[in-house]
């Protein structure tokens, strides 16, 4: 090969960045208008406690499929004002530059819907209006971690599961869209039980749950060996390794028999669970369930046994790599968020994730009360002070 072509070959492997370059904010949390532009590079947010760097973080969480880093409902993200009552429409929008060019995503909800404030949000982008929440994974792979994902590893079996849920979703956007329809299936089937509808409908909708049961349950397998594999090539991390396992009932049988096998098992079960289910108003069975057990590989011990700081170093290492998998039909590469990473890394650590974030070719937003943290982030990044509502160059 001659020299010019070994060089498209190694260019090709460096990530085009993928930014959020414009991020405008209307009756978002402490927010009541904000247009912040930066440069397609780190951002680093500064400012005291209650300033609203964390409101910043969740507003771009809120750009992919799901509830945004803190879980909340939709109503909540809504502006309120000490004394009044008024429950105003919140936007967040967003331009992404991408290689090809810029593309606006928007995000937005509208009061009024049922009092559960469980109500779709708007989904737009580049002016048209997405159907599914879920198509958002298409357009741009958000992962985050925060302080309050401290104790993923120890505390619920949920967040453990939509913590790794979202990451294989940021490098396999369709698995966003098979969760969707697995959730949608199960609501379907579970008003049907408790409504007491004929056996014949209600074995129809068995059928389509545990269709979407199983390929939500194969991509989790899938994902998660992509995530080792990441892992497993990205030998020079400072941070641990992880070796996951995936604990469901329908992945376990998933790896024994073949998948029309497990569909067959698994719509025999939902039907067996009929009054039981009916009974507490639940579905007791299903990838909804399942668990993910983490293991830090070099210490050959659970995430759960291991300290504060190697169970924070597990889940960076589990977001490095995913950063590092492509994603076909989405964004080459992922936005990362970061909220007050540095408090609990050493000076080494500190430096080392800077690097590795830098050897990716991602944009990270990360927010921190205390500048001099980021010190070795100087010239790396774009220093922004948050404070009175307003954000400002350092
Ligand atoms: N719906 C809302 N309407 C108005 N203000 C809100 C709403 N929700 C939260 N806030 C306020 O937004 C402020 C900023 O919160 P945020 O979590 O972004 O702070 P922070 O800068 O991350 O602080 P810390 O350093 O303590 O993490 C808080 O004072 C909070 O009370
Ligand atoms: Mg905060």
């Amino acid at each position: 090969m001659s020299a010019g072509g070994q060089m498209v070959q190694v260019a090709a492997q460096v990530k085009a960045r993928v930014a959020v370059t414009r991020l405008m904010l209307t009756n978002f949390r402490s927010y009541g208008m904000l247009d912040l532009k930066v440069e397609a590079q780190h951002v680093v947010l500064t400012g005291p406690n209650g300033a609203g760097k964390t409101n910043v973080l969740e507003a771009l969480s809120m750009l992919a499929p799901g509830r945004g880093l803190r879980s909340v409902k939709l109503n909540d993200l809504a502006r309120h004002l000490p004394g009044d009552e008024t429950h105003r429409p919140w936007a967040v929008s967003a331009t992404l530059t991408v290689p090809a060019g810029e593309t606006q995503l928007g995000v937005g909800y509208m009061p009024g819907g049922d009092s559960a404030g469980t109500t779709k949000r708007a989904v737009r982008v580049d002016g048209v209006t997405l159907s599914n929440p879920a198509q958002l994974a298409e357009r741009i792979r958000l992962i985050w971690l925060t302080p309050a994902m401290d104790r993923l590893f120890i505390d619920g079996v949920s967040e453990r599961r939509r913590f790794l849920d979202r990451l294989i979703a940021s490098f396999d956007p369709a698995h966003a869209r098979r969760w969707g329809a697995y959730e949608i299936a199960m609501r379907e089937r579970l008003s049907a039980v408790r409504s007491g509808a004929q056996a014949a409908w209600l074995t129809a909708l068995e059928r389509t749950m545990a269709e979407h049961a199983v390929s939500v349950a194969a991509s989790r397998l899938a994902g998660v060996q992509s995530l080792m594999r990441a892992m497993d090539e990205q030998r020079a991390s400072a941070f641990p390794r992880a070796i996951i396992a995936v604990a469901g009932d329908i992945e376990g049988s998933l790896l024994r028999s073949p998948a029309v096998e497990v569909e067959d098992e698994f719509a025999a079960t939902l039907g067996r669970s009929r009054s039981i289910d009916a009974d507490s108003g639940r579905t007791s069975v299903g990838p909804h369930l399942t668990d993910f057990v983490v293991r830090h590989h070099e210490k050959g011990r659970e995430a759960q046994a291991s300290s504060t700081g190697e169970q924070k170093a597990l889940l960076i290492r589990l977001i490095l790599a995913s950063a590092a998998l492509p994603a076909p039909g989405a964004p080459e590469a992922p936005v990362l968020l970061l909220d007050e990473i540095v408090a609990h890394l050493d000076e080494t650590r500190r430096r080392a994730l800077f690097d590795e974030i830098e050897a990716l070719k991602i944009q990270t937003w990360m927010t921190g009360t205390d500048v001099s943290a980021f010190a070795a982030f100087d010239g790396r990044a774009q220093f922004r002070r948050v404070a009175d509502g307003q954000i400002r160059p350092l």
